[in-house]
C-alpha cells in the first residue's frame, strides 16, 4: 500500500484532530532550537542568499507548522541583525514551501496564513516584511523531487520521516500468519519481516536524501527530526511499544467479534525507527552531506500535556482525563486515516482508542514511556 493514497493527520480543529493533539510533536519542535539556529546562521553565512529558499517538508496543519515557519523567519531576523551589526547579508526575499502528502488539510493550513503574515509585520524593513515572504504549499510526497534544482537554503521536517513510503513488501511479509496479531516489528516477529523494515527504510532515506541533495544549493542547510531507537534490536520497546498496545486493543476487539483477526494480520504500520548507524550509513552512502549533529533525545510520550505531570488530569480535548488517554488522542490524530483506510468503516473508532487508553494508562503505573527521537542537522557538501 502507498502511503501516500491513504495517510493524512486527522482534519480540521475538532476534538480529533491533529491541530488539537500534536502538543508532543510541538516539544520536539522546540527541543530543535538551538540546533536550527545554528543551522540557519551557517547556511546564512555559507550561502549570503538574495531570495532565500525555505521548505517544511510533513507540515500537515494546526498550530505546529506555522510555529515552525515563524520560529524559521524569527531566526533569519536575528541572524540578520547580528550579521547588520558585522554589514553582512540580508536576504531580499523568503519564498516558503509548506510541504505535505495531497490529502493534508492544506485549507486549514491557509486559513491561519494572514496570522503568521500579520506576525511578519515586526520584520518590515528587514526582509521587506509581508512583501517579502511568500508561502506556498507544495502537495506531494518528500520520497521524490518537490523543488526546482538548487531552489532551497535551508530545509526542515520534523516528526515525519518515520513514515516509510509504503508498506514494506517481501512477499513473506504478504503472508499473513508471518507477523500475527502485531502490526509492526515486535518480539515475534521473524527475521524477514525486521529485514523488510530496515531495507525499506535504508531505500526510502536515501531516495529522501538524493532528491534533497539536488534541491539544496551548497552551503545550504537541513535540519530532521523523527523517531528512532537506541538500541540494535529493532523490536525493541522504546520505538514499538505504542505499537504493540494498539495491536492488543485491535485484538481484544477481534476477539470479541468486532472485527477480523485476519484483518490485523494483514497489517502493518509503514513506519520504522531507525538505529543511529543505521541513519549515519545511508547518509554516508548517499554522500551529499555533512553531519553537523546527529545526537538522540528522549520525550514522555504526553510530553507538553497538562496530563505529563499527574496520573489525571484535563488537557486540550475535553474528553481527555488520564494520560493515556491523552496518548491515545495523540496517536489516533495521526493513523486514524491509515486505519480506516485498512480496516475500513467496520472499525468503531471511539472503541478502539478507549481500549488504547486504558492500555496506555496501565502501562503508565508501571513505567516512564519515552519516544527516542533523532535530531539531525546536515550541511549540503
Ligand atoms: C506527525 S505529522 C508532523 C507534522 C509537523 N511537522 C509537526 O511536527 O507537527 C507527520 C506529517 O508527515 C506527513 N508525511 C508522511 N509521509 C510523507 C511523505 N512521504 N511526503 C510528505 N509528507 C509526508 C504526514 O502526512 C503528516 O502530515
Amino acid at each position: 500500500m502507498e502511503l501516500v493514497q491513504c495517510l493524512h493527520m486527522n482534519k480540521g480543529e475538532g476534538e480529533t484532530s491533529y491541530a488539537k493533539n500534536s502538543t508532543v510533536q510541538r516539544e520536539i519542535i522546540l527541543h530543535e532550537t538551538s540546533i536550527m539556529k545554528e543551522a540557519i546562521s551557517d547556511c546564512m553565512r555559507n550561502t549570503s542568499p538574495k531570495t532565500m529558499g525555505i521548505a517544511d517538508l510533513g507540515c500537515s496543519s494546526g498550530p505546529n507548522s506555522l510555529m515552525v515557519i515563524s520560529e524559521i523567519i524569527s531566526t533569519i531576523y536575528s541572524t540578520t541583525n547580528y550579521y547588520n551589526n558585522y554589514s553582512s547579508v540580508v536576504p531580499e526575499e523568503v519564498v516558503i514551501g509548506l510541504n505535505d502528502l495531497p490529502c493534508n488539510d492544506f485549507n486549514d493550513l491557509f486559513m491561519h496564513l494572514p496570522e503568521f503574515y500579520n506576525k511578519l509585520e515586526k520584520y518590515k524593513g528587514i526582509i521587506n516584511g509581508l512583501d517579502g515572504c511568500f508561502v506556498s504549499g507544495v502537495a506531494g510526497s518528500f520520497y521524490g523531487r518537490l523543488f526546482p534544482k538548487k531552489s532551497l537554503h535551508f530545509v526542515h521536517s520534523s516528526s515525519s520521516l518515520h513514515w516509510l513510503s509504503r508498506v514494506p513488501e517481501t512477499e513473506k511479509l504478504d503472508e499473513e500468519d508471518l507477523n500475527k496479531g502485531k502490526i509492526y516489528i515486535s518480539k515475534t516477529s521473524p527475521d524477514c519481516v525486521v529485514k523488510a523494515y530496515l531495507s525499506q527504510f535504508h531505500k526510502d532515506f536515501l531516495t529522501f536524501l538524493g532528491s534533497r541533495a539536488v534541491e539544496i544549493v551548497s552551503g545550504g542547510g537541513m535540519v530532521l527530526s523523527f523517531m528512532g531507537r537506541i538500541t540494535p534490536d529493532a523490536a525493541a520497546e522504546v520505538g514499538s511499544h505504542q505499537w504493540e498496545l494498539l495491536a492488543q486493543a485491535l485484538v481484544s476487539m477481534a476477539s470479541e467479534g468486532l472485527i477480523e483477526e485476519e484483518k490485523i494480520d494483514s497489517f502493518n504500520a509503514p513506519y520504522y525507527a531507525p538505529s543511529v548507524e543505521e541513519v549515519r550509513n545511508v547518509i554516508e552512502e548517499e554522500g551529499s552531506f555533512i553531519i553537523k549533529h546527529l545526537q538522540p533525545f528522549e520525550i514522555g510520550w504526553d510530553e507538553g500535556s497538562s496530563s505529563s505531570s499527574s496520573s489525571s488530569s484535563s488537557s486540550s480535548s475535553t474528553n481527555i482525563t488520564t494520560r493515556g488517554q491523552h496518548v491515545a488522542y495523540t496517536i489516533r490524530a495521526v493513523v486514524e486515516s491509515m486505519l480506516e483506510s485498512h480496516f475500513g468503516t467496520s472499525l468503531i473508532m471511539d472503541d478502539l482508542f478507549y481500549r488504547y487508553a486504558q492500555l496506555i494508562d496501565n502501562y503508565f503505573f508501571n513505567t516512564r514511556p519515552i519516544y527516542i527521537i533523532f535530531l539531525i542537522s546536515l550541511t549540503r557538501k
